[in-house]
C-alpha cells in the first residue's frame, strides 16, 4: 500500500467500510458550516472532499475546528461514522460517511485566497489565475488536468518502448535549428559575445541520433519558439518526438496511429476508427481553404469562378480579371440569417483580408440578395446547383485572391459550424495531410523557403522531379505528412533528405550558400556523410492533445505554468531585467534605454 506519511487515508478515500474505523486525515479546508454548536469542515486534498465535524466536547479540538477559516491546512485523527439520515450527499464519493474529530492540528494558516477553489469553471480573470497559479491549479479541475497529462505522458512512453523506441535526452544550450520561428537566445559567460540557442525542436539531434545506429528515438522534450502566440500556441511547449530508420511514410504514419489510440484508450477510454483517412494537400487547400482542415462537419468550398466567367458584376469581373477566384459554400438551413448576421458574417471574412461576402438565401420562391441585380437566373441557378443548394439554404462567396478567398471561407466554414453547432461536442475527426508542396515563394524575400523545414525529403518519384529539383522546385511535393485532427495540426513530420548531394540542392533552392550551410549545420552534413540510414520521424503537440482530451479551449488550461500570450510568466515574473554585474559578466550591453534590476 501507498505510503502516506502524516496520514493514514487521503480524504476521498474513506467509505461505508471504515465505519468504527480510527483515522487520520491531512488537507484543506474548503468549506466550513456551524451549526446546532457542531462544526462541519468540507477537508479537501488530491482525491476529492470528505465531511469532518467537530464536536464541543473535545474541548481544544473544537476550539480549533471554529477557528478554522478558508484554506487552512490541518491533520485531524477522528472515528469514521455514518452520516445521520437525510444528510446523505449522493453526489460525493464519501457522501455517506463523516469523520468525527478526536485530536486536531493546525497544519498552516492560509491568507484570503484572491479566487475560489471550489468552481468548476473559473469567473476569475485569467492574470489573477495565472498570477496566483499555485491557487489556480489547486481547483480540482486543474488537477485533474496535471493528472491526466501524467497519464498521457505514461501512455505514450509505455507505447514507445513497447516498440523498441529508446529515450534519449537531447541539449537545451545549443544552435538554432531551423523550424521557422525566431530563436530564444542565452548569451555564454565563457565565450564572450557567442550564444547558444534554445532548441526550436530537436531535430538535427534526432537525425544524428539515426546516423549514430540507435534506430528508433523518442522524447517528451520542451520546445522553444520565439513567434507570435496564438490560441493554440506557447513560446515554450511540449513535443513528443520521434524518429525511425530504415522507415517508409505507411510505417511512421502506422506508428503514430498506434500511439494516439493507445493514448486515446488509455486516457479517454476511446475506442478510434482503425484507420485515419488521408488527403492531400492541393484538395484540401481545394475543398476547405486551409491545411489543416476540420473534417467534423461538411460546409466544402467550391469554386464557382468559371460560372461567373462572363459577369457584368464589377466586382467580380475585376475580380477575374486580376486573377483572382470566386469561392463559396452553402450553408444548409442558412436562410434564416437576417441581413445583420450577414454583415457580421463579412466582418468575420474581413479579418482575413477578403474585401467583401457576397451572399443569397433561397426563402419560400424568393430568392434574397444583395447582388440579385447583378446577376442573371441562370447564374444562380448553376451556382445553386454546383453547391448543392435548395430552398431554405443560404450561399456565402468571396471573390479574391486564391490564398485570401481560401483562408477567409476555411475560417468562415469553421465559425459557421461552430455557431450552429454543426458538431458533437465529443466527436473526433482525424486526417493525415500528405504530399504538401516542398518549397513555398516568399514575396517579401523573393526567394523559397522550406514549407516544412530543409531536412525534409523531396518526392522524387520520375526523372522529371530529378530534373525539377534543380530546374523547377516550386513543383515538387515533399514527403511530409501532418496529422490534423478536428482542425488543429496535431503532429507534423517528414522522411528526412539522408543523400547529402540532395540535401545540398535543397539548401542552394533555399539561398543557403555551402558556407553558411556549413556553419550552421555542418554536424549534419557531416553525420550524413558517414553512412546515413534513409529516416524519418513526426513529432506530436503534447499540448494541443492535452487541449482535444480535455476539452480545453485555452492551451494555457492545460500546461502547469504557462505563459501570457505576450510570453509573461506572471507568476514568476519572467521575464525581467538582468543585474547589472550579470550583464558585465556575460559582456551583453542593452541598447535600447537599459531597465535592470538595480536601476529600478
Ligand atoms: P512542427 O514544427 O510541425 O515539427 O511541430 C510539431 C508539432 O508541435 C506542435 N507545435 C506547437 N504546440 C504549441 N505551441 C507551439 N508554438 C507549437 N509549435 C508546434 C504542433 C505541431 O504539429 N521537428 C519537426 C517534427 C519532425 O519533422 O519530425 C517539428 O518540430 O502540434
Ligand atoms: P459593392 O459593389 O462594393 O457595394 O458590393 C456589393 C456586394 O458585393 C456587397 O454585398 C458586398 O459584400 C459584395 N462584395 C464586395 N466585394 C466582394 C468580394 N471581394 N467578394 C465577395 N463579395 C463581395
Amino acid at each position: 500500500m501507498e505510503d502516506l506519511g502524516l496520514r493514514t487515508h487521503k480524504v476521498a478515500e474513506i467509505s461505508a467500510a471504515d465505519i468504527g474505523k480510527t483515522v487520520t486525515l491531512c488537507g484543506w479546508t474548503r468549506r466550513r458550516r456551524d451549526h446546532g454548536g457542531l462544526v462541519f469542515i468540507d477537508l479537501a486534498d488530491i482525491s476529492g472532499i470528505a465531511q469532518v465535524v467537530f464536536t464541543p466536547e473535545t474541548g481544544e479540538a473544537f476550539k480549533l475546528g471554529e477557528s478554522l477559516r478558508a484554506e487552512y491546512v490541518v491533520k485531524i485523527t477522528g472515528e469514521v461514522r455514518a452520516r445521520p439520515e437525510g444528510t446523505v450527499n449522493p453526489k460525493l464519493p464519501t457522501g455517506e460517511v463523516e469523520v468525527e474529530v478526536k485530536e486536531a492540528e493546525l497544519l498552516s494558516e492560509a491568507k484570503t485566497p484572491p479566487l475560489l477553489i471550489n468552481e468548476e469553471e473559473s469567473e476569475t480573470r485569467e492574470e489573477i489565475r495565472l498570477q496566483y497559479r499555485f491557487l489556480d491549479l489547486r481547483r480540482p479541475a486543474m488537477l485533474e488536468v496535471l493528472k491526466l497529462r501524467h497519464k498521457v505522458y505514461q501512455s505514450a512512453r509505455n507505447y514507445l518502448s513497447s516498440n523498441g523506441f529508446c529515450e534519449v535526452e537531447t541539449p537545451i544550450l545549443t544552435k538554432p535549428t531551423p523550424e521557422g520561428a525566431r530563436d530564444f537566445l542565452v548569451p555564454s559567460r565563457m565565450s564572450h559575445g557567442e550564444f547558444y540557442a534554445l532548441p526550436q525542436s530537436p531535430q538535427l539531434f534526432k537525425q544524428v541520433l539515426m546516423c549514430s545506429g540507435l534506430d528508433r528515438y523518442f522524447q517528451v522534450v520542451k520546445c522553444f519558439r520565439d513567434e507570435d502566440f496564438r490560441a493554440n500556441r506557447q513560446p515554450e511547449f511540449t513535443q513528443i518526438d520521434i524518429e525511425l530508420s530504415f522507415t517508409t511514410e505507411e510505417q511512421v504514419r502506422a506508428m503514430a496511429e498506434g500511439l494516439v489510440r493507445s493514448v486515446w484508450k488509455e486516457c479517454a477510454g476511446k475506442d478510434l476508427e482503425k484507420e485515419f483517412p488521408r488527403i492531400g494537400y492541393d484538395e484540401a487547400m481545394d475543398r476547405f481553404g486551409v491545411d489543416a482542415p476540420d473534417t467534423r462537419f461538411g460546409l466544402e468550398l467550391s469554386d464557382l469562378s468559371d460560372l461567373f466567367a462572363d459577369s457584368e458584376f464589377q466586382v467580380f469581373k475585376s475580380n477575374l480579371e486580376s486573377g483572382g477566384v470566386i469561392k463559396g459554400i452553402c450553408l444548409e438551413g442558412g436562410a434564416d440569417l437576417s441581413r445583420k448576421d450577414f454583415d457580421h458574417l463579412t466582418e468575420f471574412v474581413g479579418r482575413y483580408d477578403a474585401k467583401g461576402l457576397a451572399w443569397f438565401k433561397f426563402e419560400d420562391g424568393e430568392i434574397k440578395s444583395p447582388i440579385k441585380k447583378f446577376l442573371t437566373d441562370a447564374q444562380i441557378e448553376k451556382v445553386a446547383e454546383r453547391l448543392d443548394a435548395g430552398k431554405g439554404d443560404a450561399i456565402l462567396m468571396v471573390a479574391d485572391q486564391l490564398s485570401v478567398a481560401n483562408a477567409s471561407l476555411g475560417a468562415l466554414r469553421c465559425h459557421l459550424a461552430k455557431e450552429r453547432g454543426l458538431f458533437e461536442k465529443d466527436q473526433l475527426s482525424f486526417v493525415w495531410v500528405e504530399k504538401f508542396p516542398l518549397f513555398d515563394f516568399d514575396n517579401n524575400q523573393g526567394r523559397f523557403v522550406a514549407v516544412h523545414h530543409p531536412f525534409t525529403a523531396p518526392l522524387l518519384e520520375s526523372d522529371q522531379d530529378r530534373e525539377d529539383l534543380s530546374e523547377n522546385p516550386g513543383k515538387l511535393k515533399a514527403r511530409a505528412y501532418d496529422l490534423v485532427l478536428n482542425g488543429q495540426e496535431l503532429a507534423g513530420g517528414s522522411i528526412r533528405i539522408h543523400d547529402n548531394s540532395i540535401q545540398r540542392e535543397v539548401f542552394k533552392q533555399l539561398g543557403i550558400s555551402d558556407d553558411e550551410a556549413e556553419r550552421k549545420f555542418g554536424f549534419l552534413l557531416d553525420a550524413l556523410s558517414f553512412g546515413a540510414p534513409p529516416h524519418g520521424g513526426i513529432a506530436f503537440g503534447l499540448d494541443r492533445m492535452m487541449m482535444i482530451l480535455t476539452g480545453c479551449d485555452s492551451i494555457r488550461d492545460v500546461i502547469a505554468f504557462p505563459k501570457t500570450a505576450r510570453g509573461v510568466d506572471l507568476m514568476v515574473g519572467a521575464p525581467s531585467a538582468p543585474d547589472l554585474e550579470q550583464l558585465v559578466e556575460l559582456g551583453v550591453k542593452i541598447a535600447a534605454p537599459a531597465k535592470t534590476a538595480n536601476s529600478r
